[in-house]
């Protein structure tokens, strides 16, 4: 081998190593390539082995031509390790950059929606199933829709069974969840289905069934022919999807001044299934909701004929269905958001309810 093919040699190494340095994506594979062209055991290792074959004139110029020939390589190895680091960089960079700080995060479920409310999802759900809508009214209200448009004129001795806070204004805080039934008839007329959820506020010396600040539902369905079968077959309904049983009803009469016939609606108790416990005095029966047909006097406060309308109404109360459904013995726990009563009562097993659509579904507490 002479100096000239000495350098042809190197040159073609240079020229191949470009090439395959070019496909080379990672710095392993770099490093590898690079031990195996200038380390002792690759083609610049055995050049300079080659140097003795040289006559001794010759040989520091070999040399010389070899170093800089490796020189140059590890240089390319060295451009060609800095690139690949840099794009790895940037990959990471880009990587990073996914990260958004302003996207929704995942939403931590912490407690749950109130046993009242959920009680209350699962009646709306129900009567929203047969078509009624869910009006809320206002919970001040005036003396007229209170009483006097529910047939309790000034003085009449109704008026006492409901311990009413007066506000400076002379209206009232409402006492129950009736007078959206008039409210609602004015605004839609009739045929009329509707619920009206909602806070009802009395002046209670409070105890354990006993609260100045409780939650009612009011039912209100006004059509031709409507009759007492029909709030039966609906209460029914009510209590079978609430407490997924089918529980027995029975009426009683009972006096309200805005409907006529007006009833105490019984259920079988729900704990002993009707055979008699402490919860229902031993007699197998609930009182849950008081009823009635509408009074001819209501549907004409409301503005609507009663020769041609019938309706019945009930005015359920949902703190003591929820304290029922619930096993929650005293109300306060209920009210003030006491874990010692809120906790119990989610023990009933069963998923996180945050949403009515949940409730609905699940039908139990936390
Ligand atoms: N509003 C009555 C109350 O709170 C309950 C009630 C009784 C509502 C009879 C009704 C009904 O709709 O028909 O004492």
């Amino acid at each position: 081998m002479n100096l000239e093919q000495l350098k042809k040699e190197l040159a073609e190494l240079s020229d191949e190593t470009k090439k395959a340095i070019a496909e080379i994506k990672s710095v392993d594979a770099l490093r590898s390539l690079e031990t195996k062209t200038v380390g002792k055991a690759g083609p610049i290792g055995s050049l300079l082995g080659k140097i003795r074959e040289f006559s001794p004139e010759e040989r520091g110029a070999v040399g010389q031509t070899v170093n800089l020939a490796k020189k140059e390589l590890v240089a390319m190895f060295a451009a060609a390790m800095a690139g690949i680091k840099s794009v790895a960089a940037d990959a990471e960079a880009s990587k990073a950059s996914d990260y958004d700080p302003t996207l929704p995060g995942t939403a931590v479920r912490i407690g749950c929606a109130h046993p009242v409310t959920q009680v209350q999802w699962q009646v709306e759900e129900v009567f929203q199933r047969l078509g009624f809508l869910i009006e809320t009214g206002p919970e001040m209200e005036t003396e007229y829709y209170n009483f006097e448009a529910l047939n309790i004129p000034a003085l009449h001795p109704a008026r006492d069974m409901q311990d009413t806070f007066w506000l400076e204004n002379n209206m009232v805080l409402r006492t129950h969840t009736s007078p959206v039934q008039v409210h609602a008839m004015q605004r839609h007329g009739a045929p009329l289905r509707v619920l009206a959820p909602g806070r009802c506020f009395r002046y209670e010396t409070i105890d354990a069934s006993h609260e100045n600040t409780f939650h009612q539902v009011e039912g209100l369905m006004i059509d031709k022919h409507i009759s007492i079968a029909n709030l039966i077959a609906m209460m029914k309904l009510l209590l079978q999807e609430v407490f997924h049983r089918d529980l027995k009803v029975r009426l009683r009469p009972g006096y309200f001044p805005f409907v006529e016939p007006g009833f105490e609606l019984d259920m079988s108790c729900a704990i002993c299934g009707g055979s008699g416990c402490a919860t229902c005095k031993q007699s197998g029966w609930i009182e849950i909701l008081p009823c009635g047909m509408v009074h001819p006097s209501v549907l004409r406060y409301g503005g609507i004929d009663p020769e041609k309308y019938t309706g019945f109404a009930f005015g359920l109360g949902l703190t003591r269905l929820a304290m029922m459904k619930y096993g929650v013995k005293d109300i306060r726990g209920l009210n003030g958001g006491d874990m010692r009563s809120l906790v119990p009562a989610s023990r009933l097993a069963g998923p996180v309810i945050l949403e009515k659509a949940e409730a609905v579904k699940g039908g139990s507490s936390c």
